[in-house]
């Protein structure tokens, strides 16, 4: 029976601290497996299922892609069974789900089970990816503004909670409509609703990183927010700290112009680059394997 992952909660402290460090050695440990990662995705995705790929080849899985949709028949099946019969033939199963996942129906599964994003609740990868981004750039101490849709992100649910773990401002920004449910809110952290560019830009200016979850994601494609979540390379350079960094889930839509890409604020392009990295890191965990060294 395996150990899953699907809330950032289920990763302790110390893990979380192990898994994120911005050190690590060059050559990973020679701990290879001979076997299979399963992905079974319910929802597109183009950076988590490539950086858990790359991740399980270099340790020795070979990933493979389940399509349980497209059928009449295949529409109906239970999920919690396909996932089961999964874990029966793969070392580990790498689930995105329509639906909030149940874990009381993942318990007696033969292989680990990792959330890669379950509809609008959690990401728990994600997070751990993003934090070891902040943490290379230096994260302690330091403040964040999560800034967007936050009623609807999981990236940015997980990250909040994750956060709310470690010595850092927490600031989380939303328009009318869109806070953050209370269950994913860390008790220090500090809740402003902004509708306007002004109310924004103030929540941002002294943000030593700036996190921004689309506001015209997921239930929210055709509202209008007058600009006030778009930001450009003239805007950020007009109201952020130059030593800010910007860092954004993907995929992008307006609140993230390209003028800001190659920029000095630009993080985001590292967050995708560091995936495979840190995702292996969190395949040796969930499968007992030798962790890549850290310092202390
Ligand atoms: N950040 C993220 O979850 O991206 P994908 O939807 O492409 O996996």
């Amino acid at each position: 029976m395996g150990r899953n992952l699907i809330s950032i909660d289920d990763v302790a402290d110390s893990e979380l601290l192990l898994l994120t460090s911005p050190e690590s050695r060059t050559s990973p440990p020679p701990a290879m497996i001979r076997g299979t990662l399963a992905f079974l995705f319910e929802q597109a995705s183009l950076r988590t299922m490539s950086s858990f790929a790359a991740a399980g080849t270099r340790i020795g899985l070979a990933p493979i892609a389940i399509t349980t949709k497209g059928g009449a028949f295949r529409d109906q099946c239970d999920l919690y069974d396909e996932i089961d019969q999964l874990s029966l033939t793969s070392d580990c199963v790498v689930v995105r789900a329509g639906t909030e996942l149940d874990r009381s129906k993942l318990l007696n599964c033969a292989a680990p089970i990792v959330n890669a994003g379950d509809s609008s609740n959690e990401h728990p990868t994600q997070t751990i990816l993003d934090i070891t981004v902040m943490r290379s750039l230096g994260l302690f101490g330091k403040t964040v503004a999560i800034v967007g849709n936050l009623r609807d992100h999981r990236t940015a649910h997980s990250l909040a909670k994750g956060l709310g773990r470690l010595p850092v401002k927490l600031r989380l920004v939303a328009p009318d409509g869109m806070a953050m449910p209370d269950r994913y809110v860390p008790n220090h952290a500090e809740v402003v609703i902004a509708n306007t560019i002004a109310e924004v830009d103030n929540q941002i200016r002294d943000a030593d990183f700036v996190y921004l979850p689309p506001v015209r994601y997921w239930n929210a494609p055709d509202l209008d927010f007058m600009g006030a979540y778009d930001f450009d390379l003239a805007r950020a350079e007009s109201v952020m700290r130059p030593s800010a960094h910007i860092l954004h889930p993907f995929p992008r839509f307006a609140e993230l112009d390209r003028s800001v890409d190659g920029s000095k604020y630009d993080a985001y392009r590292m967050q995708t680059a560091m995936g495979p990295a840190v995702r292996e890191r969190i395949l040796r965990l969930m499968l007992a394997l030798p962790a890549m060294a850290v310092a202390a």
